[in-house]
């Protein structure tokens, strides 16, 4: 049983995924070292001379196949010590993806067609998810980014992995957008899955901006603090004499008292499960021509409500680096790996725009 990944104190008998060959193929027991390559600083890279292994709290950009990878950081002591995992794997989408480069001609990125179909889709993403269970931090959590094509299949895997009781939220990722489609309804969402690792997890609620009618209601103090007005509500005298004594309290040309409500003081509503957050669109600043490449807002919210400032953020399947340019932004580490030499490029030409980041970039 345990073979398969059901977990040992799991609920034998509970109804669970399976297919031909579950907990066989495990694509091997190697771990790999990767080899430092280079090391980025300061927008350049550099042959990597120095020993990196010597270099304290270094992030890491690593080209290779994310099974040997993470069997490597679980063997040099990584296990436990990662705060958040995003993933953003591969479909099962049956396409080929590719990238447009600055000449114009397309390049493949990375394919996502099965020979075995779904089952060799499983095989792939089954010893994957255990790896990652096994370096998360006590306190940690994993985001699964997938679509309707398997999110359904690897929902029953998480669950037996992580505990169906540690599923904290089904986000919906709602980018809409046009679509030709008129035999079905069009297809605009994708699905993430956020397990914790226990019950005792980082979270942060987030909040959205708040809604622009309140800045255009707004009014300026001298100081440029802006605020809108309200009642004063039933409260006692000295209560009143302490916001009139701060300057929260104004007469109106009726001679009535309203209080000012600052809008830096102010949050916007609390976001829920389901995310409107638009997809880039061809003339977007953000578009790097890698395929299926994700919003940065759509990470820094996934970043900022699972882990904090120091943190270990890892994406294993990390395309053009979008999560480990959020987590650079937010001042998280970052561990990104990518099988793909087209991902692993662009991760890089981005990374080293992004002031004061520093990285060692690795092969396996
Ligand atoms: C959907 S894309 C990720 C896009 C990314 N989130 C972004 O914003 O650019 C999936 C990535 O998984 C990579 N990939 C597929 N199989 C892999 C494996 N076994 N090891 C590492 N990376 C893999 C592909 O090369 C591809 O870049």
């Amino acid at each position: 049983m345990a073979r398969d990944g059901m977990r040992p104190n799991g609920a034998k008998g509970t109804a669970r995924l399976t297919w031909n060959r579950k907990g066989e193929i495990e694509g091997g027991k190697t771990e790999k070292a990767p080899r430092a390559v280079a090391w980025c600083e300061d927008g350049k890279q550099v042959d990597a001379a120095t020993d990196l292994a010597t270099v304290a709290s270094r992030n890491r950009l690593i080209e290779g196949d994310n099974l040997p990878v993470m069997r490597h950081l679980l063997a040099t002591g990584s296990a436990g010590r990662v705060d958040l995992i995003y993933i953003d794997p591969p479909f099962w989408s049956g396409d080929d993806y590719y990238a447009s480069s600055d000449d114009g001609q397309d390049v493949l990125a990375y394919k996502d067609r099965w020979d075995g179909g779904l089952d060799s889709y499983l095989d792939m993403i089954h010893p994957r998810l255990k790896l990652m269970h096994e370096l998360l931090s006590p306190r940690g959590s994993i985001f699964v980014h997938v679509d309707w094509h398997a999110g359904h299949y690897i929902k029953l895997l998480l669950d037996e992995i992580f505990g169906r009781e540690n599923l904290r939220n089904e986000i919906v990722w709602w980018f809409g957008g046009p679509s030709p489609v008129k035999t079905s309804f069009p297809r605009k969402h994708d699905i993430i899955f956020f397990y914790s690792k226990s019950k005792d997890y980082q979270f942060s609620p987030q909040y959205a901006p708040m809604k622009q009618y309140l800045y255009d209601r707004a009014r300026k103090d001298p100081d440029g603090r802006l605020w809108v007005d309200q009642n004063v509500g039933k409260i006692t005298r000295r209560k009143f004499d302490e916001l009139a004594a701060g300057g929260r309290v104004f007469e109106t040309k009726t001679g009535r008292y309203r209080r000012k409500q600052f809008l830096d003081e102010m949050q916007g509503d609390m976001v829920d499960d389901v995310w409107t957050i638009p997809i880039i669109n061809s003339q977007a600043n953000e578009r790097l021509g890698y395929p299926t490449q994700k919003p940065q807002a759509l990470l820094e919210r996934v970043i900022s409500c699972a882990s904090r400032p120091g943190d270990v953020v890892a994406d294993f399947f990390c395309g053009s680096g979008t999560s480990l340019v959020a987590a650079e932004s937010l001042g998280r580490s970052w561990i990104g790996t990518d099988s793909s030499g087209v991902a692993i490029g662009t991760a890089r030409d981005r990374l080293l725009k992004v002031g004061g980041c520093r990285f060692s970039l690795e092969v396996v």
